[in-house]
């Protein structure tokens, strides 16, 4: 990798200062998904073992005005991160000030401490999200080295991120790394065949993805709610399937430019209504009058398994219907079960709702990578250059 890692670093002895992604779910003041606490345990791990000390933060949530902050402190977390290490895990209230110094004064090496949510900073003046200098330049001043392992935040210029990186020697953390060398190996230099699966609402979301990956994958396989528009598009019945109307001449683009690379459902499981009590049924081609399409069918489960068969790397961004509902969560969950089948291929979940879907739906273990981040992982897949990982110190 062109930028430092943390192995590249002498943290013996150093007040490393952590951005982590631990902007979890929460609900009444408990984490319903700690994944992302998990995922960062490696570096922090290292970092203590190598007799460093750990001064670790993230954001939690968005805070504009005092009232957010409510249930948004990180200390649950700091707890749950305490739990998972083994370790006491010192919390300190406080973004920025003397009880923050001082704790970070007495601690040894070996020893690790977590501030509260960078975003409490956001009240005054939105100073961690707009990357204000000083903020940044603060933060730098309390360790002797940085290290960014927070992934799901590196499409944001913040000063906890890009603000710190500028002012100290960075490096990037494993998850950072391994999530370059995933998502960025499979976009840059994939094993062909490559597969591209892309679901969702929206053809809006994806725009810039779809694009990409038409031009650097072999195959393009859509369904989620997006495949309406592309119907629209081809002139099929939609019935009251979601339709973005103003997105329909871009599918036709979308369409002529990927050629037979892009590979649309030919069924989908209908309902009269947005609910899981409707009743349901296949139909093949186009949506019937008051009916909507929900999730893909079984013939197009087929057909994407053909075309997947071979595929050397798989990227997937996007559920395949509404997995929410049990009755609409089959198509994705086919989709789980052909990529876990397949042999000698390295398959990318790129976060978000896919991640979410693979996780609920059991498969979490059957996939070589699953991002942490949704935001980040899409801009990444879109080609684009993340802020949070372009701050980091080259080698
Ligand atoms: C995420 O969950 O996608 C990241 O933590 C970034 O959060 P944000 O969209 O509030 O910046």
């Amino acid at each position: 990798m062109a930028k430092k890692t943390v192995k590249d670093l002498d943290v013996k002895g150093k007040k490393v200062l952590v951005r982590a992604d631990f902007n979890v779910p929460m609900k009444d003041g408990k984490i319903t998904n700690d994944n992302r606490i998990q995922a960062a345990l490696p570096t922090i791990q290292y970092i203590l073992e190598e007799g460093g000390k750990v001064i670790v933060f993230s954001h939690l949530g968005r805070v504009k005005a005092e009232e957010d902050k409510e249930g948004l402190s990180l200390k649950p977390v700091a707890e749950r991160l305490s739990e998972l290490l083994g370790k006491d895990v010192t919390f300190v209230a406080q973004t920025r000030g003397e009880e923050l110094e001082t704790a970070i004064s007495e601690l040894k090496d070996g020893e690790i401490l977590m501030f509260e949510n960078t975003r409490f900073e956001d009240v005054d003046g939105k100073k961690e999200s707009k990357n204000d200098s000083e903020l940044g330049k603060y933060w730098a001043s309390l360790g002797d080295l940085y290290v960014n392992d927070a992934f799901g935040t590196a499409h944001r210029a913040h000063a906890s991120n890009v603000g710190i990186a500028s002012n100290l020697e960075s490096a990037a953390g494993f998850l950072v790394e391994k999530e370059i060398n995933f998502i960025g190996g499979a976009v840059d230099e994939p094993k062909r065949p490559f597969v591209a699966i892309l679901g969702g609402a929206k053809v809006s979301d994806k725009i810039g993805v779809i694009e990409n990956l038409i031009a650097k994958a072999d195959k393009v396989l859509v369904g989620g709610g997006m495949t309406y528009t592309f119907y629209e598009a081809l002139g099929k019945g939609i019935g009251k399937s979601l339709l973005e109307a103003d997105k329909v001449d871009l599918a036709k683009e979308l369409i002529e430019k990927a050629g037979d690379k892009l590979v649309l459902p030919v069924d989908s499981v209908v309902a009269p209504e947005f609910s899981n009590d409707a009743p349901t049924e296949v139909v093949e081609g186009d949506i019937p009058e008051g009916q909507m399409g929900l999730d893909i069918g079984p013939k197009t489960v087929e057909l994407f398994e053909k075309e997947l068969a071979g595929a050397k790397t798989v990227v997937w961004n996007g559920p395949m219907g509404v997995f929410e509902m049990s009755n609409f969560a089959k198509g994705t969950s086919d989709i789980c079960e052909v990529l876990a089948k397949l042999e000698d291929a390295v398959t990318i979940i790129g976060g978000g709702d896919s991640a979410t879907a693979a996780q609920e739906l059991g498969f979490e273990d059957d996939f070589s990578h699953i991002s942490t981040g949704g935001g980040a992982s899409l801009e990444y897949l879109e080609g684009k250059e993340l802020p949070g990982i372009a701050a980091i110190s080259d080698k």
